[in-house]
């Protein structure tokens, strides 16, 4: 009896996954995302719902986000990417975050397992945020993680701890400040190795060796017409003729353009800079964000990378979210792709 109830609950397990697969064939006829970012909201309410141990939310929580990764891959999105816990998070009771860090450590180990999920489906993991504020057997377990599934190519995994999206932004600027400055001092070095030390007096009179210089596209010295008006003021002024005016205010023009175009080859800091050193740069924006739980707000979450993304936030908590909410939000994709690749290609 027992017997033909397993071989039954088989046969519905192989139905549901073969018409699962028919569904995401079809779906696959339009564009498929690259890569979808979850917010995983409502661990714990769900567990008040289910009269259960708060611990029990975030439990039922891993379960869910197992499930949806398996969808994801299947449907062929290369890149899920999870807020798992984040800066603010450090704030909640100590008993909960010391709950949420054990936690963690178990199932970073349970990933890595041979018969995991990240076996299954080739998955590189990453650790996303300032890792150094998380306590060390997590640090070690996460980084250990990290080095196990390098060689993994099939799907990326990025789990966002210690994390905040302003942390991010802070940590990219800082980078890019210290490396700019680098070939700043490389790009003077030089001059003086060259012999060029007129060069590098005639740029400190300048005030080109002062440090970094962020351009503006549009700024290309004075017009024109600002150029008559700086004479017709001098004259006003009654401070010379107006042909000998003229003649210094050019000469004063043409030095303002010499001084525009050193500092134009200048090391400066572009945005495609401080995009090189986010955390997340070794992930293309996504695509789709997921917020589960009916909350609409971002929550200091891939604030940078989600300026042309598809928002979801279906009203289910995290634990009960399922293949219903993943379809519904990669139809929503679907539906507005024209409009969100007009947009990136403007970029
Ligand atoms: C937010 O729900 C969720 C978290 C703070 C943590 C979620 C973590 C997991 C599911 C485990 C992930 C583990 C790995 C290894 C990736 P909440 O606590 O804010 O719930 P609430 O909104 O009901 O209060
Ligand atoms: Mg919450």
């Amino acid at each position: 009896m027992e017997k033909m109830s397993g071989r039954t609950s088989q046969l519905f397990r192989g139905s549901v996954t073969f018409l699962r697969k028919c569904l995401f064939n079809v779906i696959s006829i339009g564009p498929i995302p690259d890569h979808i970012a979850f917010i995983m909201d409502g661990n714990r309410r769900y567990a008040k719902k289910q009269n259960s141990a708060e611990g029990a939310g975030h439990k039922a929580g891993y379960s869910s986000l197992m499930s949806m990764l398996g969808y994801c891959y299947e449907l062929g999105v290369k890149y899920v990417t999870v807020y798992a816990f984040s800066i603010d998070n450090f704030k909640r009771r100590p008993e909960e975050v010391q709950y949420l860090m054990d936690l963690m450590l178990e199932k970073i180990d349970e990933l890595l397992e041979h018969e995991g999920i990240i076996n299954q489906y080739g998955i590189r993991v990453y650790f996303i945020g300032n890792l150094k504020l998380l306590n060390e057997p997590v640090r070690v377990a996460a980084e250990k993680a990290m080095k196990a599934t390098a060689k993994n190519n099939k799907a990326v995994l990025l789990v966002c701890v210690a994390y905040t999206s302003r942390d991010e932004i802070v940590h990219a600027v800082k980078e890019s400040c210290k490396n700019k400055r680098r070939e700043l001092q490389t790009h003077l070095g030089s001059k003086v190795a060259n012999g060029a030390s007129e060069g590098v007096e005639e740029d400190k009179k300048m005030g080109l060796n002062k440090g970094l210089v962020i351009h503006d596209a549009q700024d290309d010295g004075l017009e024109g017409s600002e150029a008559v008006e700086k004479t017709d003021r001098m004259l006003y002024k009654g401070e010379g003729n107006s042909d000998d005016i003229a003649t210094r205010t050019c000469k004063g023009l043409l030095e303002d353009a010499e001084v525009r175009e050193k500092q134009r080859k200048l090391p400066s800091i572009k945005l495609v800079d401080v995009e090189k050193h986010m955390y997340m740069g070794v992930a293309p924006n996504p695509d789709i964000l997921i917020r589960s739980s009916g909350e609409t707000r971002l929550s200091n979450f891939l604030l940078w990378q989600t300026a042309n993304c598809s928002l979801s936030s279906p009203a289910v908590l995290w634990p009960e979210l399922g293949l219903r909410h993943l379809v519904w939000a990669v139809l929503n994709f679907q539906r507005s792709y024209q409009y969100f690749e007009k947009k990136r290609k403007k970029i």
